[in-house]
């Protein structure tokens, strides 16, 4: 039985990846803040289920949490480093700097942790997957996006170099960038704001978290000798802005 290594496993991308590999025989290792939301999905998949509840940003924390894993959860064959967020849509020189620093400490340096922890763990097997999540906020820098896009770009360049870093090894590493995708993601960036989250996803089709699990479990079944370096996905309905040009700007 293989085991999987989820943050952000308490909603999302991250409980919908949890849910589906645990349904395809995978032991899970279930990574967020919220205890409660961790333990719904420890009755519901028992002894096949590990929760940690922490947060990323908490270094000691992490490395204690995976230095300690119990023995049947420690070899791990896959990790989806998927905890994140983004916060607000201001202009970088409005927004507030605890919303700068809780994104760059979650997105960047708690996803650096995780990763710097469990990596060591990867290299112990024959071979071994890393999904990271990313965004196609990470090549398309879009109006108010400014420190989430920064962030996302930060995990496809990270991505790709660690490929170097891992020849030899078998351990694979995707970037999968999604686009617009219904989630608790607007809610957190909006700060509780349902109507203005809401109003995203108005009248349009998007992406589902069950759709990005979907993507990471095909992935999985491709032959050993295929890496998919990034994937970047959007739901039908969405395409990219363009470049912008202001007009009547005295110069
Ligand atoms: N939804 C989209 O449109 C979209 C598109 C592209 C990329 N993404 C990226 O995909 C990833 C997952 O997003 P999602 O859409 O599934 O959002 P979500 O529903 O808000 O889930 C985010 C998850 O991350 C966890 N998390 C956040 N901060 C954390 C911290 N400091 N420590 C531990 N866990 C933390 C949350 O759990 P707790 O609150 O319980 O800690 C939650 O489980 C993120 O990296 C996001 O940037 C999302």
């Amino acid at each position: 039985m293989k085991t999987a290594f989820i943050t952000g496993a308490s909603s999302g991308f991250g409980e919908a990846t949890a849910r589906a590999l645990a349904k395809d025989g995978f032991k899970i290792i279930a990574l967020a803040r919220r205890k409660e939301r961790l333990e719904t999905l420890a009755r519901e998949f028992k002894e096949q289920i590990h929760t940690i509840a922490l947060d990323v940003r908490d270094k000691e924390a992490v490395f204690e949490a995976v230095e300690n894993l119990p023995s049947e959860f420690k070899a791990i064959d896959i990790l989806v480093n998927n905890a994140g967020l983004a916060l607000e849509t201001q202009k970088f020189d409005e927004l507030a700097l605890e919303d700068i620093e809780t994104m760059v400490d979650t997105n960047i340096r708690g996803f650096l942790y995780v990763a710097r922890a469990i990596i060591p763990l990867l290299r112990k097997q024959k071979s071994a997957y890393i999904f990271n999540l990313g965004s196609v906020a990470g090549v398309n820098p879009y109006f108010g996006g400014n420190v989430y896009c920064g962030t996302k770009a930060f995990v496809r360049q990270f991505s790709l170099a660690l490929r170097n870093d891992l020849r030899g090894s078998n351990i694979k590493v995707t970037n999968i960038a999604p686009g617009l995708c219904k989630t608790e993601f607007s809610e957190v960036r909006f700060k509780g704001d349902k109507k203005k989250a809401d109003e995203l996803y108005e009248n349009t089709k998007y992406l589902s978290a069950e759709d990005i699990a979907k993507v990471i479990c095909s992935i999985l079944t491709l032959p050993d000798h295929i890496n998919i370096n990034e994937l970047e996905l959007m739901p039908v309905t969405q395409t990219w802005n363009g470049l912008f040009v202001e007009k009547g700007q005295a110069l």
